[in-house]
């Protein structure tokens, strides 16, 4: 069955795969959003479908939500959950500390609330997520749709004086029209290329009037789980600093696939 993923889905799929093996029974899960985190989604449903394994999971949008119940995985919402165990999501990019650029799939906001409210944040990604400084994904910043247009122009004046090489802002687009957030936000897209100062960065776009937002996480993931083609995966975990180095069975069984073949 693997044989018939393209090299990117069977990267990210090794990743989601080892990651979930860090689910344990009774665990409140965060549920991330995105082609990684819904390989993610697949293979929980499949633990808890062989095993037996009983988590909640806490979705981090409407079309995760979707999959996990597709699955079969139990889903609460944070407010009833309160505080979860763990989180996996993918991510856009990822430095060498851990911090990341999230919201390519726009829903940047409900991620961002699930991780901070987790013990622990486990990042799903192939290689081609890991960068050496932040900035050349353009960073997702949830904006209210009130305004919008002075919240883009205060956030480029505000750029002027951050340490980024390029600022150009553009408001995502759904076809003709502005794309909702799951929150009824926008989402502008900042073109930085290279973030010298994320942290500062992410402090100064939430002072902004405006901005719900920003798509930076910093300090916040624990651990990467980072997938590759042939079946290999790398375990990196920024608070032991232990890296380790494994391999996936190329063989999942075929119900792991059953929402593809709708
Ligand atoms: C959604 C996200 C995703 O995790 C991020 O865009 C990565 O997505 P994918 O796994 O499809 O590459 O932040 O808002």
């Amino acid at each position: 069955m693997a044989a018939e993923l393209s090299p990117i889905d069977t990267a990210k799929f090794v990743a989601a795969q080892r990651a979930v093996g860090f689910v344990e029974n009774g665990m409140k899960v965060g549920l991330g959003t995105g082609s990684t985190a819904a390989w993610m989604v697949r293979c929980l449903g499949e633990r808890i479908r062989e095993e037996g394994l009983r988590v909640t999971g806490v979705p981090t949008s409407a079309r995760t939500a979707e999959l996990a119940l597709k699955v079969g995985v139990p889903i609460t919402t944070l407010d009833d959950a309160k505080w979860l165990d763990l989180t996996i999501d993918g991510a856009d990019e990822f430095d060498p500390a851990l911090n990341l650029i999230k919201g390519g799939g726009a829903a940047l906001l409900q991620e961002k609330i699930v991780a901070t409210a987790s013990d622990q944040m486990i990042v799903i990604a192939d290689a081609a997520k890991e960068v050496a400084q932040l900035g050349a994904f353009a960073l997702p910043v949830e904006v209210i749709p009130f305004g919008w247009q002075t919240t883009k122009a205060l956030i480029e004046e505000t750029l002027v004086s951050m340490d980024v090489m390029g600022r150009d802002c553009s408001l995502r687009m759904n076809g003709q029209s502005p794309l909702v957030t799951d929150e009824a936000n926008y989402i502008v897209d900042l073109h930085l290329k290279r973030i010298g100062n994320a942290r500062q960065l992410a402090l100064v776009l939430n002072q902004i009037p405006g901005v719900v937002e920003n798509g930076l996480f910093i300090d916040i993931c624990d651990m990467v789980v980072i997938g590759h083609a042939d079946g290999r995966v790398i375990v990196r975990d920024i608070n032991s600093g232990e890296r380790t180095d494994d391999r996936i069975d190329l063989i999942p069984g075929d119900n792991i696939f059953a929402d593809l073949k709708d």
